[in-house]
């Protein structure tokens, strides 16, 4: 792979956009490809479609140099890399629709000898599923799984997980360490030129289905761990301890690390992403399985506690600070913080709910539907409420004065007053 391989970046979201424009800078000729229309005719604008910090500054770069260009029709390529979406089915295995949606638009175009990446986070076997879906409908042409050699009707396919943190992107697209997991060695190694071109980190050669369980682990081993802490938190609060002091105490430990319990856990990938394992080896899997389970129900055991505090206080005004499902941000996906405020929205029909985020402009419409609910300053809920519900750690509630807090009932479930 050379600087004038032709790249195919299907799906344009939170990681194809910010990855394709990276690739097109570092000298690669990208072609974006996305079903979204109005995305593609934005972006070729230099509109950016997401919120990502220097995305749009790398877009107008890639665009003006002629190494990047937008499309809803697929293209013929050297390469395609393909990061479109993998949300899971109501029995929460993996909803193959958008994948082999993806494979079927680019199995008419192939010639033989292309490379075939999937980066979206998947179960093991996924890129194997993808690939056959490819064959079925290109019976002319092979995969490359074995030793053998190659001809000029091999494909290639490889999985490369992606790990960055949203808000970090341009950086850490560049900096992180990257999983490289072909078919074969052949599919590995031309994969691995792809992502040298752009990516500084280490480039960690393995096989397809070790790469795909490689990126459910690393969310899995956090989603258990903040399972343990969120579990402490439940028996502290039985006990009357203070569980940040505990941890805080239990890490000083030279070869203890637990990480921060919470309301619950959310967004789009710790909190499916264990599923994947659990789907693909259900028996085996009765820990993380297990995490899951504590982890979800969090958000009841919060409630709960908000419950009890309103019967101690004499005005039941609520105060809810925080919706987003991490500190500082504003995406509500799978949000336990959301669910948690909707849930006393419906618990106290009778009572004002005054729902603090500073990160969004409007109630979503799932909250704002509630009549006894509305979005106030933090000035003005802490002024009103004699119950206070933390329950994301944003930067705006950790300087509230605590004389602001005194005489009122506090559920502080990030830990951040002490
Ligand atoms: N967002 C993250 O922080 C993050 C981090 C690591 C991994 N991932 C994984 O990366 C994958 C993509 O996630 P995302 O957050 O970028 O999703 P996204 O929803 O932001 O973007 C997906 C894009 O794919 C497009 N698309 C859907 N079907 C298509 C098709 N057949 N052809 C072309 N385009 C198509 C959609 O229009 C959309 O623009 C998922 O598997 C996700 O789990 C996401």
């Amino acid at each position: 792979m050379n600087s004038t391989t032709h790249v195919a970046f299907v799906g344009l979201g939170y990681i194809g956009l910010p990855t394709a424009v990276v690739m097109a800078n570092s000298g690669l000729r990208v072609t974006g490809v996305d079903v979204n229309a109005e995305n593609v005719e934005k972006i070729n604008r230099g509109v950016v479609t997401i919120v990502e910090p220097g995305l749009e500054e790398e877009l107008a770069k890639a665009l003006s140099s002629g190494n990047f260009s937008a499309t809803t029709e697929q293209v013929h390529a050297d390469a395609y890399i393909i990061a479109v979406p993998t949300p899971f089915t109501d029995d929460r295995n993996v909803d193959m629709k958008f994948i082999y949606s993806a494979a079927e638009a680019i199995a008419p175009l192939l010639e033989g000898n292309e490379l075939v990446v999937l980066e979206s986070t998947s179960p093991p076997l996924t890129t194997k599923k993808m690939a056959d879906r490819i064959l079925e409908l290109r019976p002319d042409l092979r995969a490359d799984v074995s030793e053998e050699e190659a001809d000029d009707k091999t494909l290639f396919f490889a999985h490369c997980p992606e790990r960055i943190l949203p808000g970090k992107a341009m950086a850490e697209l560049r900096s992180n360490d990257r999983i490289i997991g072909g078919q074969s060695a052949e599919a590995t190694r031309r994969a691995t030129a792809i992502y040298a071109h752009f990516c500084q980190g280490e480039l960690l050669p393995t096989d397809d289905v070790t790469a795909e369980m490689a990126k459910l682990t690393e969310n899995s081993f956090r989603d258990v761990n903040i399972a343990f802490a969120n579990e402490l938190s439940i028996i502290s609060d039985k006990l009357g301890i203070n569980v940040w002091e505990l941890i805080d105490l239990a890490n000083h430990h030279p070869r203890v690390n637990i990480l921060q319990p919470g309301p619950g856990v959310g967004g789009h990938c710790i909190a499916v992403d264990p599923w994947f394992i659990v789907s693909a080896a259900p028996n085996e899997s009765q820990l993380i399985h297990t995490a899951r389970v504590v982890n979800d129900s969090k958000p009841q055991w919060v409630l709960d506690q908000v419950k009890e505090a309103a019967q101690r206080s004499s005005s039941r005004t609520i105060a809810v600070l925080g919706l987003a499902f991490k500190a500082n941000i504003d995406d509500l996906r799978e949000s336990p913080s959301l669910s948690i405020a909707i849930d006393i929205a419906q618990t106290f029909p009778g009572d004002e709910i005054l729902v603090v985020e500073p990160n969004v402009a409007e109630l979503p419409p799932s909250l704002g539907c509630f009549s006894n609910v509305r979005l106030a300053n933090v000035d003005e809920a802490l002024a009103t409420a004699k119950v206070v519900a933390l329950l994301v750690d944003h930067d705006e509630f950790k300087s509230i004065d605590p004389e602001a807090l005194k005489s009122k009932e506090v559920i502080d479930t990030k830990g951040i007053w002490g």
